[in-house]
């Protein structure tokens, strides 16, 4: 792609950039012709579009001891690695660098993100870049001033966790008594905060898995009482965890209920009828119970992530997303030893752009649900739909 379109896709972005789906979703057709030439020429030169998205974790810590987190126990609580995590100095210098790079969106995640007393700098900072800027937390150090301090320095986006309704329900989730109160404190504040500045957009995410199916519909109820945004329900992922929080056909048949009697709850739950659909199905049923949430889409269509988006950990380890194993094969590049710039273009991101189009990226993406909804957009709007065309 020359500097010239480059230049013309970022700046058709209204100033506050738009989140990565409705970036896709906006690519006119020039545009979508632009991007179908580079994912064919990827075969000779390699290219990616460029990062529009990158999520970070900034921090291993946590301060909590979920039952079903993903980010491994080993990483939460060695010591010896959270020394090496990127400092406030090395994360301020990659900011711009992102935004050079034609990054427009950065999702701040970790560990516990808010573990970091200069998260709002770094906010800042990206807004000043103007970079968009997400962020996952538990919410229990969402006091009221950093929550104004958050929003003031254009955070666009929050997901808080909550996984019950009660304290009884969320702190055995997450392994601590106390946090259910604290995590509701923390979306009052931030919601409070929200009517001041007008951002950001408050959502919860609630992990659903066989502990907490039967206390959905009092989740829910809780959700309209606080007054959030949205409220974004995961199935819990329990490829790597204890398998005994799988969600059970019965169920299943609790959470499709539920969501039937919130069907006119659009504003908050999205495109429910999809999901109650979803969930329904006995051949989509099969899939969710092998863990693969997208049904089977990555084993015929491709994930055009390599091309958008990248991934980076707390000491500075860049991968293609946060789904991938983190071996030492599956490394891309360390922002401590190059420049983004230099990671985005060097061979092993080339490389992995071939297998993509290819699709023979990672096993691990048959039973990924990430950018599912991106990587149909891209498909729609380029006309690689399957691997048939390659
Ligand atoms: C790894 S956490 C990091 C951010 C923060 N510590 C938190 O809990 O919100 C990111 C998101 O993944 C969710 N999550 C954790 N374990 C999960 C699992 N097994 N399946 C699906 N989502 C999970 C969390 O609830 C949270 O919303
Ligand atoms: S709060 Fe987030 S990172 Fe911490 S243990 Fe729970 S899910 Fe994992
Ligand atoms: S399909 Fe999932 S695991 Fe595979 S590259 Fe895409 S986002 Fe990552």
């Amino acid at each position: 792609m020359t500097k010239n379109n480059f230049t013309e896709m970022l700046d058709s972005s209204t100033k506050t950039p738009p989140s990565i789906t409705r970036w896709v979703r906006n690519w006119s057709l020039e545009q979508s012709e632009e991007v179908s030439k580079l994912i064919t020429h990827t075969f000779e030169v390699e290219k990616g579009i460029f990062p529009y998205d990158c999520k970070f974790k900034i921090t291993h810590r946590c301060n909590a001891d979920c039952k079903m987190c993903l980010h491994p126990i080993k990483l939460r609580t060695d010591e010896t690695l959270h020394t090496q995590e990127l400092s406030d100095y090395e994360i301020r210098k990659i900011i711009p660098e992102l935004a050079e790079t034609g990054c427009r969106s950065i999702h701040f995640s970790g560990g516990e993100p808010l573990l970091r007393k200069k998260l709002e700098v770094f906010i800042k900072d990206a807004a000043k870049n103007g970079i968009r800027s997400k962020l996952t937390t538990n919410g229990t150090l969402l006091s009221e001033k950093r929550a104004n301090n958050l929003a003031k320095a254009k955070l666009r986006s929050v997901n808080i966790s909550l996984d019950g309704p009660t304290s009884e329900v969320h702190d055995s989730m997450r392994g601590v008594k106390g946090f259910f109160n604290k995590a509701i404190s923390g979306i009052q504040a931030i919601s409070e905060a929200r009517e001041t500045y007008g951002r950001p957009h408050v959502r919860i995410n609630s992990v659903v898995s066989h502990e907490n199916a039967k206390t959905l519909d009092q989740l829910l109820e809780l959700a309209k009482e606080l007054k959030i945004d949205s409220l974004h329900i995961l199935p819990v992922d329990f490829s790597h965890i204890d398998p005994s929080l799988a969600l059970t056909d019965e169920d299943y048949e609790i959470v499709k209920e539920v969501l039937s009697n919130y069907k006119h709850e659009t504003r908050l739950l999205g495109d429910v009828e999809r999901l109650i659909d979803l969930l329904a199905a006995p051949e989509t049923r099969e899939f969710i119970k092998k863990g693969e949430y997208a049904f089977g889409y990555y084993r015929e269509s491709p994930c055009f992530a390599p091309f958008v988006h990248l991934f980076m950990m707390p000491e500075g380890k860049v991968y293609t997303c946060c789904i991938v194993d983190r071996t030492e094969a599956n490394i891309l590049g360390n922002v401590r030893k190059n420049s983004i710039q230099e990671i985005w273009a060097n061979d092993n991101f080339k490389e992995l752009r071939k297998k993509a189009v290819k699709n023979t990226l990672y096993s691990v993406c048959h039973s990924c649900d990430h950018f599912l909804e991106i990587n149909q957009i891209i498909s729609e709007k380029t006309g690689f739909r399957t691997f048939e065309w390659d």
